[in-house]
């Protein structure tokens, strides 16, 4: 039986990292260049773990990150991410105050609890809000109705949002406070959604649960339709990543702030990570360019310094000397990846950077050596990237993947009937003079000579939420791990096989020869 298992003429065209990737070690390899051999399974996609550890105290149940980038990660999507699984990484291109309230959103999200409803005020005319609903887009006609201190006084039926009543006060139609369905925040307890559950199971054609105060101020509403999804979704095989409190995780990036003389403004950068850290956030990455840099070191003992059980992400590194560094400085997490990224023009304008599969395999070697984890930083387009990424390190960063959700920041633009959300590097002039300068080792008031751009600014096509984007990348890392008969991502890293594939061979592996009337999603 075991021979059918393994043959010795697979491994002499199919070949195990070491062998690999040193003997191509003149040519730097991306994820296209190379393809996985399958290998004997037993397992089935769908029971594959995907769980692993960033760091110590920082277990993810999938292993994607969303990238600390202004068009992709603030707390919208940072919640998305941790509901999924994986983690977002809450960009710094905003001030240090506004960072500290999208970590608390996410600290405190309570899932099924819509935080900021849309309201209404009693002066307003039927019409009024008809006109909203026309102008927003909303596909609901309920809303709570408060006056100007946020108190509740009453809830606006969908029934009474009629032309017929438009030149009526909002004031004259609502159902009045007294026979509104109301909970306490804090009657939800540690579950709120089952406690939810039973109230709209105790109260027949109640769609909407209002939450309020002590002192009557609206805190948020649940929707009985929220409830069932979610009842439904924790059947889910990935869980929610939470922190021992039961709350979501989430991570900040943070700059290498510099005083006046050129010096790394310490004090500023303790309190600014101090703050994060009290309000829960579970890891901080320090996020530059080029991380095998002095200013990124001093940064990253500062903080290590500082808080020793802290999670720590640092990066960018392309080299096992770079992994060393920044290992040796306190950081449990090295991002690696320099150019790959799809919105980068690093290797254009800079002339550096390698291709990302022999990047992480010479990173993984030193990572191993210090005992931190690897992600794998830009350059990902579809889930095979992720399944080759994996085989080299714990997670993977995308930008460009998520850009396009619904949770990524920014507005829905519609050009030539397509719909399109913006997507821009952090090394683009746009986002570095909002803020990210320093990430690319400029100063954001330098204004004696041009910065050098290494990123641009693009469109992505609108892709719909996160949960749908991330099911078929997990959906495919799955795949691949059945191929491999790898049950958890450690087997997936132990058992990969490589070997390169020519020009053609990269043509075969996708569609051709056909009109394609649909892609796979
Ligand atoms: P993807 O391929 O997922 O890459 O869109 C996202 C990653 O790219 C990095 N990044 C940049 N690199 N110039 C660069 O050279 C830039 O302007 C830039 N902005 C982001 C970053 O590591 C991110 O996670």
């Amino acid at each position: 039986m075991a021979a059918t298992r393994k043959s010795t003429l697979d491994d002499s065209f199919y070949q195990a990292a070491d062998v690999f990737f040193k003997a191509n070690s003149k040519l730097g390899l991306t994820f296209d260049d190379i393809t996985l051999a399958t290998l004997y399974s037993e397992v089935l996609p769908r029971e594959t773990k995907l769980d692993t550890t960033i760091a110590d105290g920082l277990q993810l149940n999938i292993p994607v990150i969303s990238s600390d980038m202004d068009t992709v990660t603030e707390s919208r999507m940072a919640i998305a991410m941790a509901l999924n699984g994986g983690l977002g990484l809450i960009h710094y291109n905003m001030p240090e105050r506004e960072q500290l309230s999208q970590v608390s959103r996410v600290k405190y999200h309570v899932q099924g609890l819509i935080q900021e409803p849309i309201k209404v005020a009693p002066d307003q005319l039927i019409g009024d809000v008809l006109a909203l609903i026309e102008q927003k887009k909303f596909g609901f006609s309920t809303f709570p109705v408060v006056d100007a201190q946020g108190i509740l006084v009453g809830l606006l039926s969908g029934h009474v949002v009629k032309p017929r009543y438009a030149a009526k006060k909002v004031a004259e139609a609502l159902t009045p406070r007294a026979q509104v369905h109301t909970i306490r925040k804090k009657e939800l307890g540690k579950d709120p959604i089952a406690r939810a559950d039973k109230f709209f199971t105790e109260h027949i054609g109640i769609h909407k649960l209002l939450v309020v105060d002590d002192h009557d101020q609206l805190l948020g509403l649940i929707t009985m339709s929220d409830v069932e999804r979610i009842t439904q979704e924790r059947k889910a095989q990935f869980k929610p990543a939470r922190d021992a409190q039961f709350r979501l995780v989430c991570g900040a990036a943070v700059s290498a702030t510099r005083n006046a003389f050129g010096e790394l403004d310490r004090e500023r950068i303790l309190n600014h990570a101090g703050a994060l850290m009290e309000r829960g956030v579970d890891v901080i990455a320090v996020s530059t360019a080029h991380g095998h840099s002095k200013g990124v070191g001093d940064m990253v003992r500062v903080l290590r310094d500082a808080f020793p059980k802290l999670p720590l992400i640092a990066g960018n590194v392309t080299s096992a000397a770079g992994v060393d560094y920044l290992a040796d400085c306190g950081a449990n997490a090295i991002k690696v990846g320099q150019g790959p990224g799809s919105i980068c023009t690093t290797r254009m304008v800079a002339g550096v950077g390698i291709p990302q599969m022999t990047a992480l395999y010479v990173c993984s070697l030193a990572a191993k050596k210090k005992k931190v984890s690897i992600l794998t930083d830009g350059g990902i387009t579809k889930s095979g990237d992720i399944v080759k990424a994996l085989t080299l390190s714990q997670s993977v960063i995308c930008g460009g993947i998520f850009a396009g959700c619904t949770e990524a920041p920014g507005d829905v633009l519609e050009i030539s009937g397509k719909l399109y959300k913006h997507y821009r590097g952090m090394g683009s002039l746009a986002a570095m003079k909002s803020g990210s300068a320093a990430r690319y080792g400029h100063e954001k008031a330098d204004t004696t000579r041009k910065l050098a751009a290494e990123g641009i600014e693009a469109l992505k096509e609108a892709s719909g939420p996160v949960d749908r984007v991330l099911s078929q990348l997990i959906g495919g890392i799955q795949s691949g791990m059945g191929y491999l008969g790898a049950a958890n991502l450690a087997q997936l890293r132990d058992k990969a096989r490589y070997i390169r594939v020519s020009p053609a061979g990269q043509r075969e592996a996708a569609p051709h020869d056909v009109v394609e009337l649909k892609t796979g999603n």
